[in-house]
Protein backbone atom coordinates (compact mmCIF):
# COMPACT_ATOMS: atom_id res chain seq x y z
CA UNK A 1 0.00 0.00 0.00
CA UNK A 2 1.52 3.54 -0.87
CA UNK A 3 0.30 5.22 2.53
CA UNK A 4 2.94 7.36 4.48
CA UNK A 5 2.32 7.20 8.07
CA UNK A 6 3.97 9.34 10.59
CA UNK A 7 5.00 7.93 14.40
CA UNK A 8 5.79 10.68 16.62
CA UNK A 9 6.36 10.36 20.05
CA UNK A 10 8.49 11.28 23.57
CA UNK A 11 9.83 8.89 26.21
CA UNK A 12 12.24 8.81 28.71
CA UNK A 13 12.39 5.02 30.14
CA UNK A 14 12.28 4.13 26.07
CA UNK A 15 8.55 2.15 26.97
CA UNK A 16 6.84 4.53 24.69
CA UNK A 17 9.27 3.58 21.59
CA UNK A 18 9.36 -0.34 22.46
CA UNK A 19 4.85 0.39 21.91
CA UNK A 20 5.65 2.27 18.75
CA UNK A 21 7.69 -0.27 17.11
CA UNK A 22 5.35 -3.54 17.88
CA UNK A 23 2.40 -1.06 17.00
CA UNK A 24 3.84 -0.02 13.84
CA UNK A 25 5.66 -2.85 12.77
CA UNK A 26 2.01 -4.23 11.05
CA UNK A 27 1.57 -1.33 9.26
CA UNK A 28 4.91 -1.09 8.00
CA UNK A 29 4.62 -4.79 6.78
CA UNK A 30 1.53 -4.01 5.02
CA UNK A 31 3.39 -1.67 2.82
CA UNK A 32 3.38 1.62 4.43
CA UNK A 33 6.07 3.66 4.85
CA UNK A 34 6.46 4.45 8.49
CA UNK A 35 8.11 7.71 9.72
CA UNK A 36 9.12 7.66 13.76
CA UNK A 37 10.09 10.44 15.11
CA UNK A 38 11.40 10.56 18.57
CA UNK A 39 11.16 13.67 20.56
CA UNK A 40 13.30 15.30 22.97
CA UNK A 41 13.13 18.76 25.20
CA UNK A 42 15.93 21.45 24.73
CA UNK A 43 16.22 20.85 28.50
CA UNK A 44 15.97 17.00 29.19
CA UNK A 45 14.68 15.83 31.83
CA UNK A 46 16.74 13.49 34.05
CA UNK A 47 15.87 9.65 34.09
CA UNK A 48 16.16 8.14 36.39
CA UNK A 49 14.50 11.01 38.64
CA UNK A 50 15.41 12.66 42.28
CA UNK A 51 12.79 12.90 44.21
CA UNK A 52 11.47 16.43 44.62
CA UNK A 53 12.42 17.09 40.76
CA UNK A 54 9.71 14.50 40.18
CA UNK A 55 7.24 16.50 42.08
CA UNK A 56 8.83 19.78 40.65
CA UNK A 57 7.19 19.67 37.29
CA UNK A 58 3.52 18.92 38.49
CA UNK A 59 2.18 22.58 37.84
CA UNK A 60 4.12 22.94 33.97
CA UNK A 61 2.12 19.67 33.83
CA UNK A 62 -0.85 20.38 34.93
CA UNK A 63 -0.89 24.33 34.08
CA UNK A 64 -0.03 23.39 29.80
CA UNK A 65 3.52 25.51 30.19
CA UNK A 66 5.30 23.56 27.10
CA UNK A 67 9.21 23.33 26.84
CA UNK A 68 11.35 24.05 24.21
CA UNK A 69 12.01 20.94 21.85
CA UNK A 70 14.99 19.92 20.05
CA UNK A 71 14.39 20.70 16.64
CA UNK A 72 12.95 17.92 14.31
CA UNK A 73 11.85 17.47 10.54
CA UNK A 74 9.41 15.97 9.04
CA UNK A 75 10.39 14.25 5.88
CA UNK A 76 7.15 14.70 4.28
CA UNK A 77 4.35 17.57 4.02
CA UNK A 78 1.40 15.85 4.84
CA UNK A 79 0.82 12.43 6.02
CA UNK A 80 -1.90 9.92 5.39
CA UNK A 81 -1.99 9.08 9.19
CA UNK A 82 -0.56 10.48 12.15
CA UNK A 83 0.43 8.33 15.12
CA UNK A 84 1.15 10.21 18.61
CA UNK A 85 2.18 8.75 21.39
CA UNK A 86 2.35 10.32 25.07
CA UNK A 87 2.25 9.53 28.52
CA UNK A 88 0.37 11.31 31.04
CA UNK A 89 1.96 13.31 33.84
CA UNK A 90 0.03 13.98 37.31
CA UNK A 91 -3.16 13.23 34.96
CA UNK A 92 -2.51 15.64 32.02
CA UNK A 93 -0.04 15.32 29.13
CA UNK A 94 3.25 15.08 30.12
CA UNK A 95 5.27 18.10 29.29
CA UNK A 96 7.07 17.52 26.12
CA UNK A 97 3.87 15.58 24.99
CA UNK A 98 1.96 18.69 24.88
CA UNK A 99 4.99 20.54 23.61
CA UNK A 100 4.81 18.00 20.62
CA UNK A 101 0.97 18.82 19.98
CA UNK A 102 1.37 22.96 20.11
CA UNK A 103 4.90 22.59 17.97
CA UNK A 104 4.46 24.61 14.15
CA UNK A 105 6.02 21.43 12.70
CA UNK A 106 3.30 19.18 14.09
CA UNK A 107 0.60 21.00 13.59
CA UNK A 108 1.50 21.75 9.79
CA UNK A 109 1.23 18.18 9.44
CA UNK A 110 -2.65 17.40 11.15
CA UNK A 111 -5.07 19.68 9.29
CA UNK A 112 -7.95 17.24 7.85
CA UNK A 113 -5.53 14.01 8.62
CA UNK A 114 -6.39 11.07 10.78
CA UNK A 115 -4.60 10.91 13.94
CA UNK A 116 -4.47 7.55 16.37
CA UNK A 117 -3.77 8.53 19.67
CA UNK A 118 -1.90 5.65 22.46
CA UNK A 119 -1.08 6.63 26.07
CA UNK A 120 0.83 4.58 28.04
CA UNK A 121 0.77 5.41 32.25
CA UNK A 122 0.30 4.01 35.51
CA UNK A 123 -3.41 3.79 35.12
CA UNK A 124 -4.57 7.72 35.35
CA UNK A 125 -4.69 8.75 31.73
CA UNK A 126 -8.60 10.20 31.29
CA UNK A 127 -7.34 14.16 31.66
CA UNK A 128 -4.19 14.05 29.90
CA UNK A 129 -6.18 12.08 26.87
CA UNK A 130 -8.95 14.67 26.97
CA UNK A 131 -6.37 17.34 26.76
CA UNK A 132 -4.49 16.19 23.65
CA UNK A 133 -8.08 15.19 22.38
CA UNK A 134 -8.87 18.81 22.43
CA UNK A 135 -5.69 19.98 21.44
CA UNK A 136 -5.68 17.72 18.55
CA UNK A 137 -8.99 18.93 16.72
CA UNK A 138 -8.22 22.74 17.44
CA UNK A 139 -5.89 22.04 15.44
CA UNK A 140 -7.52 20.57 13.10
CA UNK A 141 -6.51 16.64 13.08
CA UNK A 142 -9.28 14.09 12.47
CA UNK A 143 -9.03 11.64 15.74
CA UNK A 144 -10.19 8.28 14.72
CA UNK A 145 -8.58 5.92 17.10
CA UNK A 146 -7.27 5.72 20.83
CA UNK A 147 -5.36 3.38 22.68
CA UNK A 148 -4.97 3.34 26.40
CA UNK A 149 -2.05 1.26 27.94
CA UNK A 150 -1.90 0.82 31.52
CA UNK A 151 0.05 -0.77 34.63
CA UNK A 152 -2.86 -3.64 35.31
CA UNK A 153 -1.97 -4.53 38.68
CA UNK A 154 -3.71 -2.59 41.83
CA UNK A 155 -3.73 1.19 42.06
CA UNK A 156 -1.80 1.20 45.44
CA UNK A 157 0.37 -1.71 44.14
CA UNK A 158 1.31 0.23 40.56
CA UNK A 159 1.59 3.31 42.62
CA UNK A 160 5.07 1.87 44.71
CA UNK A 161 6.21 0.06 42.22
CA UNK A 162 6.10 3.06 39.46
CA UNK A 163 8.18 4.94 42.10
CA UNK A 164 10.97 2.47 42.23
CA UNK A 165 11.21 2.84 38.54
CA UNK A 166 11.14 6.52 38.39
CA UNK A 167 13.55 6.47 40.82
CA UNK A 168 15.76 4.28 40.27
CA UNK A 169 15.72 3.82 35.81
CA UNK A 170 15.02 -0.06 36.63
CA UNK A 171 11.95 -1.23 34.95
CA UNK A 172 12.14 -4.48 37.15
CA UNK A 173 10.32 -6.35 40.50
CA UNK A 174 11.18 -4.22 43.22
CA UNK A 175 12.31 -6.73 46.16
CA UNK A 176 11.38 -9.04 44.09
CA UNK A 177 8.14 -9.31 45.52
CA UNK A 178 6.09 -6.38 43.89
CA UNK A 179 5.00 -7.20 40.35
CA UNK A 180 7.12 -5.17 37.28
CA UNK A 181 6.23 -1.54 36.51
CA UNK A 182 4.23 -0.29 33.82
CA UNK A 183 2.73 -1.60 30.98
CA UNK A 184 3.43 -5.31 31.02
CA UNK A 185 5.89 -6.74 28.14
CA UNK A 186 2.79 -9.08 27.17
CA UNK A 187 0.83 -6.10 26.68
CA UNK A 188 3.67 -4.19 24.99
CA UNK A 189 4.10 -6.86 22.47
CA UNK A 190 0.04 -7.32 21.64
CA UNK A 191 0.01 -3.60 20.51
CA UNK A 192 0.76 -5.66 17.38
CA UNK A 193 -2.44 -6.76 17.35
CA UNK A 194 -4.06 -3.35 17.38
CA UNK A 195 -1.53 -2.52 14.44
CA UNK A 196 -3.11 -4.92 12.29
CA UNK A 197 -6.24 -3.32 12.61
CA UNK A 198 -5.03 -0.02 12.00
CA UNK A 199 -3.33 -1.64 8.56
CA UNK A 200 -6.66 -2.78 7.05
CA UNK A 201 -7.98 0.29 8.07
CA UNK A 202 -5.18 2.49 6.13
CA UNK A 203 -5.70 0.44 3.44
CA UNK A 204 -8.79 0.86 2.60
CA UNK A 205 -8.95 4.30 3.71
CA UNK A 206 -11.84 3.87 5.85
CA UNK A 207 -12.17 5.25 9.54
CA UNK A 208 -15.22 4.75 10.17
CA UNK A 209 -15.81 1.35 13.07
CA UNK A 210 -11.51 1.66 13.95
CA UNK A 211 -12.73 2.83 17.54
CA UNK A 212 -14.81 -0.17 17.86
CA UNK A 213 -12.91 -2.58 16.71
CA UNK A 214 -9.80 -1.58 18.94
CA UNK A 215 -12.36 -1.51 21.74
CA UNK A 216 -13.58 -4.86 21.29
CA UNK A 217 -10.04 -5.67 21.82
CA UNK A 218 -9.81 -4.14 25.06
CA UNK A 219 -7.30 -1.29 23.52
CA UNK A 220 -9.39 1.29 26.39
CA UNK A 221 -10.79 -0.43 29.51
CA UNK A 222 -12.26 2.40 31.66
CA UNK A 223 -12.69 1.37 35.64
CA UNK A 224 -14.91 3.53 37.73
CA UNK A 225 -13.34 3.92 40.54
CA UNK A 226 -9.97 4.97 38.81
CA UNK A 227 -12.32 7.03 36.81
CA UNK A 228 -13.54 8.49 40.02
CA UNK A 229 -10.63 9.18 41.68
CA UNK A 230 -9.13 11.17 38.65
CA UNK A 231 -11.97 12.93 38.38
CA UNK A 232 -11.65 14.60 42.45
CA UNK A 233 -7.85 14.77 41.94
CA UNK A 234 -7.17 16.68 38.80
CA UNK A 235 -10.04 19.24 40.30
CA UNK A 236 -7.41 19.07 43.54
CA UNK A 237 -4.41 18.99 41.38
CA UNK A 238 -5.39 22.26 39.68
CA UNK A 239 -5.89 24.29 42.83
CA UNK A 240 -2.50 23.19 43.83
CA UNK A 241 -0.42 23.93 40.45
CA UNK A 242 -2.27 27.58 40.51
CA UNK A 243 -1.45 28.13 44.23
CA UNK A 244 2.30 26.85 43.88
CA UNK A 245 3.07 28.48 40.22
CA UNK A 246 2.74 31.56 42.22
CA UNK A 247 5.16 30.85 45.11
CA UNK A 248 8.45 32.92 44.94
CA UNK A 249 9.90 30.01 46.82
CA UNK A 250 8.32 26.90 45.13
CA UNK A 251 10.38 23.92 47.02
CA UNK A 252 8.44 23.51 50.41
CA UNK A 253 4.95 23.30 48.67
CA UNK A 254 6.45 20.68 46.45
CA UNK A 255 7.24 18.85 49.29
CA UNK A 256 3.39 19.45 50.72
CA UNK A 257 2.00 18.35 47.47
CA UNK A 258 4.32 15.37 47.77
CA UNK A 259 2.77 14.93 50.99
CA UNK A 260 -0.10 15.62 50.01
CA UNK A 261 -0.68 13.00 46.92
CA UNK A 262 0.57 10.15 49.42
CA UNK A 263 -2.19 10.47 51.74
CA UNK A 264 -4.87 11.26 49.44
CA UNK A 265 -3.61 8.02 47.38
CA UNK A 266 -3.93 5.76 50.53
CA UNK A 267 -6.42 7.41 52.85
CA UNK A 268 -8.54 9.80 50.78
CA UNK A 269 -9.21 7.89 48.21
CA UNK A 270 -10.29 4.81 49.55
CA UNK A 271 -12.65 6.69 52.15
CA UNK A 272 -13.94 8.51 49.22
CA UNK A 273 -14.90 5.92 47.10
CA UNK A 274 -16.57 4.30 50.03
CA UNK A 275 -18.93 6.81 50.71
CA UNK A 276 -19.22 7.45 46.93
CA UNK A 277 -20.11 3.72 47.32
CA UNK A 278 -23.13 4.61 49.72
CA UNK A 279 -24.84 7.95 48.75
CA UNK A 280 -23.94 8.67 45.40
CA UNK A 281 -23.07 5.29 42.88
CA UNK A 282 -26.55 3.51 43.40
CA UNK A 283 -28.22 6.41 41.84
CA UNK A 284 -25.73 7.44 39.02
CA UNK A 285 -25.92 4.87 36.82
CA UNK A 286 -26.70 6.92 33.65
CA UNK A 287 -24.39 9.47 34.08
CA UNK A 288 -21.73 7.16 35.10
CA UNK A 289 -22.25 5.35 31.76
CA UNK A 290 -22.05 8.27 29.82
CA UNK A 291 -18.81 9.56 31.02
CA UNK A 292 -17.19 6.09 30.99
CA UNK A 293 -18.44 6.21 27.30
CA UNK A 294 -16.96 9.68 26.49
CA UNK A 295 -13.57 8.22 27.57
CA UNK A 296 -13.86 5.11 25.26
CA UNK A 297 -15.04 6.82 22.00
CA UNK A 298 -12.60 9.58 20.00
CA UNK A 299 -15.59 11.97 19.09
C1 LIG B 1 6.38 13.09 36.46
C2 LIG B 1 5.53 11.89 36.14
C3 LIG B 1 4.20 11.90 36.45
C4 LIG B 1 3.39 10.81 36.11
N1 LIG B 1 2.04 10.88 36.34
C5 LIG B 1 1.24 9.89 35.87
C6 LIG B 1 -0.18 10.03 35.97
O1 LIG B 1 -0.73 11.04 36.44
N2 LIG B 1 -0.95 9.02 35.51
C7 LIG B 1 -0.41 7.87 34.99
O2 LIG B 1 -1.17 6.99 34.60
N3 LIG B 1 0.94 7.72 34.86
C8 LIG B 1 1.76 8.71 35.26
N4 LIG B 1 3.13 8.61 35.10
C9 LIG B 1 3.70 7.43 34.37
C10 LIG B 1 3.92 7.82 32.90
O3 LIG B 1 2.68 8.08 32.28
C11 LIG B 1 4.65 6.77 32.07
O4 LIG B 1 3.98 5.57 32.10
C12 LIG B 1 6.07 6.53 32.52
O5 LIG B 1 6.70 7.75 32.83
C13 LIG B 1 6.90 5.80 31.44
O6 LIG B 1 6.85 6.53 30.24
P1 LIG B 1 8.07 6.70 29.23
O7 LIG B 1 7.67 6.07 27.94
O8 LIG B 1 8.30 8.18 29.07
O9 LIG B 1 9.25 6.02 29.83
C14 LIG B 1 3.96 9.68 35.47
C15 LIG B 1 5.33 9.66 35.19
C16 LIG B 1 6.10 10.76 35.49
C17 LIG B 1 7.56 10.72 35.13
Amino acid sequence: MDKKVLAIYYTQSGQMGDIINSFTAPIARAGATVEKVQVKPVQEYKFPWKGNHFFSVMPDCVLSVPTALQPFELKEKSYDLVILGYQPWFLSPSIPSNSIVNSPEFKAVLKDTPVITISAGRNMWLNAYDRIRKSLKDAGGKLVGNIALVDKHSNPISFITIFYWMLTGKKERYLNIFPKPGVSDEDIKDTSVFGEIVARHLAANEWDGLQQELLDKKAVVVKYPLMFIEGKAKIIFAAWAKFIAKRKNKAPWISAFKYYLFVALFLGAPVLLTLDAIFIKPFSAKRIRAKKQNYLQVI
